[in-house]
């Protein structure tokens, strides 16, 4: 299986409140595996001390040009390093960014650098739409760096608006992206995902516990990693994964037809959804009341979207999920034969319905491959880099 290889970031802070939570981005980056060279300007220091972020990443934090600087750390350090994250990034930071200026360790490691450079801006909303401040922002992206958010919402002046940098959390996901290998790169990718809905009358249904998590997870793994997604979705409160072309259905007849129109285009088609195996035969337009004593409802056989996909004459390369709840070898087995697929991701349901993190096991040709417990957008990644290679070697 392809791994992923390990990262090195130098992870920039600058002078503003938000510094604070360049300690928790520090600790997300690590926690995902990726090495944390931390360099903070004098500024910055005021804010957060030197001694948290060096205890987070276990590094000393290059500080002082004249200090830290006498072995050309600005060069050893920004040539050791596959990218630059400056969070926060100050309004003044970004000025002296878009005008190539180096008077301090932070901007001197930038100007050196030999990597791509990710800023997160943060300051005050006024600082923000300020005509200067857009005009080197617009000059930096013009450069090729990537600036993530700014977020809206409470700032720490007491005032409300743009200029709040993106919380660790999403900074950590957005830096992640811009890693991934662009394995998808001009692939198409239709994924199904979430439950189906199956009306039993104008109020209720039958559906299942799916949160379409990792039917989402999988869509924004494949638009980091360079593919042109549409996701069809059942209904999920999820939002909508960024970049990637979504369509909202009901019920398993309503996917099959999305999935139908769609299909001709696509190259890989990832059935994630957990589609309603029987829907009513006669669904009621009015609620029906409760007058009999017993109700019997006769139900008819959904069609297998995933096999109707597989079974076409020119399918493209199809990945289906089998959420089990005991004997999941026999079952996924039996399963990826039946539905005649080169690749099947299986799980126990139990671990895995409505939970952030899950286990993966994935079954082709070549026998079981093992994606051990982790988030999904993780496991997401590792199943999308192992389909990406079945499927360049031209596995059916
Ligand atoms: N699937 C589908 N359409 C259906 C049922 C399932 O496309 N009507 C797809 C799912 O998206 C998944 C795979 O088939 O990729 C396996 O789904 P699962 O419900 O686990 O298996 P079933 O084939 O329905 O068998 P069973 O319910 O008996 O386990």
């Amino acid at each position: 299986m392809e791994q992923a290889q390990t990262k090195r970031i130098v992870l920039g802070i600058t002078g503003g409140i938000a510094a604070y939570k360049a300690a928790e981005l520090a600790r997300l980056l690590l926690k995902q595996g990726i090495q944390v060279q931390a360099a903070m300007t004098e500024a910055a220091t005021h804010f957060i001390t030197p001694a948290t972020i060096q205890a987070l990443t276990g590094q000393p934090v290059l500080i002082d040009q004249w200090q830290d600087d006498k072995g050309m750390a600005h060069i050893h350090s920004s040539r050791a390093a596959d990218a630059i994250v400056i969070a926060p990034a100050t309004a003044d930071f970004i000025a002296k960014l878009a005008h190539g200026l180096a008077d301090d360790l932070l901007s001197t490691l930038c100007l050196a650098r030999d990597c791509p450079l990710l800023v997160a801006p943060a300051m005050n909303r006024q600082m923000w739409s300020n005509a200067a401040t857009r005009r080197n922002v617009q000059r930096l992206v013009a450069d090729g760096v990537i600036v993530l958010g700014p977020a809206s919402g409470a700032q720490a002046c007491g005032e409300e608006g743009m200029g709040r940098m993106l919380e660790a959390e999403q900074l950590a996901q957005d830096i992640a992206a811009a890693f991934q290998p662009k394995l998808l790169a001009g692939q198409k990718l239709l994924i199904t995902a979430g439950p189906t809905y199956e009306a039993i009358d104008a109020v209720r249904g039958i559906t299942n516990r799916s949160s379409g998590k990792m039917g989402y997870a999988i869509a924004q793994a494949a638009v980091e990693m360079g593919a042109a997604v549409t996701l069809i979705s059942g209904p999920t409160a999820l939002p909508k994964p960024h970049d990637a072309q979504s369509v909202d259905v009901t019920s398993a007849a309503e996917m099959l037809e999305a999935v139908k129109q769609r299909i001709p285009d696509a190259d890989m088609f990832i059935s994630v959804a957990a589609v309603a195996d029987y829907r009513p035969a006669q669904p009621s337009e009015q609620k029906i009341k409760k007058d009999a004593t017993t109700l019997v409802l006769e139900l008819h056989p959904n069609p297998d979207i995933l096999a109707y996909v597989a079974s076409l004459p020119k399918p493209p390369f199809c990945v289906g999920f089998a959420a089990e709840s005991e004997n999941l070898r026999e079952h996924a087995t039996a399963k990826r034969k039946k539905k005649n697929i080169p690749l099947l991701a299986a799980n126990l349901a139990q671990q895995a319905i409505g939970s952030d993190d899950n286990e993966l096991v994935l079954f082709d040709d070549a026998g079981e491959h093992l994606l051990p417990r982790a988030d999904k957008l993780t496991l997401a990644r590792a199943l999308l880099r192992h389909a990406a290679a079945l499927y360049k070697k031209g596995s059916r």
